[in-house]
């Protein structure tokens, strides 16, 4: 006869609805597999009027499940970060194990949670690209390994946005309103689209990673809300795919965290990757590049990782939260932001008159920026054009010093726009 281990969950929408369908359809392989029965004991809500279509006792009161003697393991699906911290917090300190999938909520309090925690477990791989056991691979599967880079689509609902707008030609809100409405974008999808996501997922790996302690503010981090027709174009023209990719590298005893739409290469393997799919290529110092693919947001697969860390708290072999049991005696630091390298994309839009090409020629040569690939575009009947254009490597200084005397231009007609291009 198995013992039983009892949960509680906090929050039942997409997510929370999954953990308990697959609890109970996968029932005997997964108490197979973790030696116990885990038996979902309650769940907490915020309107019990609902319809769920789900058989467990409900309640509005967090404290129901938190301050319950009966309940070894609380897991955490609600969202909102003050609150969701709150609850891990009363956990730990109520001495019961934590599983949550709050990415938003980990990327500001992961440290303060795992000094709290001690020895008592936390599960978060569904924190990061839903179904991908990616938090597993990097604490455990790489840890002989110096992580020489990570490159990753982290955000399924941009993934699924970009993929339908560069495919199917379809408009933006379309495609966000159906992310949405296939329960993968976030309650406030802002953070999906303006990279605020990605950087948490990113902020949490960087941790695992390399043992950076780093807040959403200290690194870069833009969004693809202003990626137009003419920038796939380009990307199309170049031999490149547009993909919000979290990118972090280590150089001697700094690391670089950045989270931005990329040109990659369209052949890549993370180039080809579409829909609400995600992907990340991790570069150890000795095992080489190792791949990680499959569904980045959605009830099921993000399901599968919140019951994957109930078996591994179930089977008693949780390792310490971030990965590290003591501090590693080479501390790597976080690089600064201007001082981060890469190839860029421009976009500028112009009056189509003599002397404009040269103003810009002069302020990207004042800059020390070299062009790479150059395209001109007539806007027809407004006498004004679109320079389009790649440059060879430079600095996020010189970028911005660039786009700062560009806004200056009079013959600058809309803010210019710049992409970052990633060959390697
Ligand atoms: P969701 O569909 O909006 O569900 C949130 C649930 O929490 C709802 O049941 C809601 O109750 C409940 N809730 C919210 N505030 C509450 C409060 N103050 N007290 C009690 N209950 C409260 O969200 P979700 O998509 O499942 O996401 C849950 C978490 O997983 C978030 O942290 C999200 O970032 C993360 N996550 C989501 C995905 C995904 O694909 N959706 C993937 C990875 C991680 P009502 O139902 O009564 O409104
Ligand atoms: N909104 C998130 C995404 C959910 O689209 O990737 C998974 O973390």
């Amino acid at each position: 006869m198995l013992k039983d281990l009892n949960i509680g969950i906090i929050g039942i929408g997409t997510v929370g609805r999954g953990v308990v369908k697959i609890l109970e359809e996968n029932k005997e392989i997964i108490c197979a597999r973790a030696g116990v029965n885990l038996n979902i004991k309650k769940g907490v809500v915020r309107d019990l009027n609902k319809t769920r279509d789900i058989k467990i006792p409900l309640s509005t009161k967090i404290e129901d499940i938190i301050n319950d003697d009966k309940i070894d393991i609380v897991v955490e699906l609600i969202g909102d970060v003050q609150k969701s911290y709150e609850i891990a917090k009363k956990t730990l300190q109520n001495k019961k194990a934590l599983v949550t999938a709050n990415k938003a909520m980990l990327a500001y309090h992961r440290y303060e949670l795992q000094q709290i925690a001690n020895d008592i477990p936390i599960g978060f791989e569904a924190s990061v690209c839903g179904g991908i056991p990616i938090i597993k691979a990097l604490k455990d599967g790489l840890s002989a390994n110096h992580i020489i880079a990570l490159r990753g689509i982290l955000n399924g609902t941009s993934n699924y946005i970009l993929t339908q707008m560069i495919q199917n030609n379809q408009d933006f809100f379309t495609a966000l309103n159906q992310a949405q409405n296939l329960g993968y974008a976030e309650a406030d999808p802002t953070l999906d689209i303006n990279g605020t996501d990605a950087g948490h997922k990113l902020l949490i790996l960087a941790s695992i990673a390399y043992g950076i302690n780093a807040k959403p503010q200290d690194i870069l981090i833009e969004g693809i809300e202003s990626i137009n027709a003419d920038d796939i174009e380009f990307a199309n023209e170049f031999g490149y795919i547009i993909k919000l990719l979290g990118i972090a590298k280590k150089q001697d005893n700094s690391v670089e965290l950045r989270v931005h739409p990329t040109m990659i290469d369209k052949n890549k393997m993370i180039g080809k990757i579409e829909g609400v799919m995600n992907g990340i290529s991790v570069i150890g110092d000795r095992v080489g590049e190792t791949l990680y693919y499959g569904a980045g947001a959605g009830a099921d697969a993000t399901a599968s990782a919140v019951i994957s860390d109930l078996i591994e708290i179930a089977r008693g072999k949780s390792s310490l939260m971030l990965g590290f049991e003591r501090t590693p005696q080479t501390l790597l630091k976080l690089k600064p932001k201007e001082e981060i390298q890469s190839r860029y994309y421009f976009r500028l839009s112009v009056d189509d008159k003599s002397g404009v090409l040269a103003k810009i020629a002069s302020i990207l040569s004042e800059n020390h920026i070299s062009i790479s690939t150059f395209l001109q575009k007539e806007i027809k009947h407004k006498n004004a054009a679109k320079i389009l254009f790649s440059t060879h490597t430079t600095t996020e200084k010189c970028v911005k010093n660039a786009l700062d005397q560009f806004k200056n231009l009079e013959s600058i007609l809309q803010n210019p726009y710049i992409m970052r291009i990633e060959d390697e």
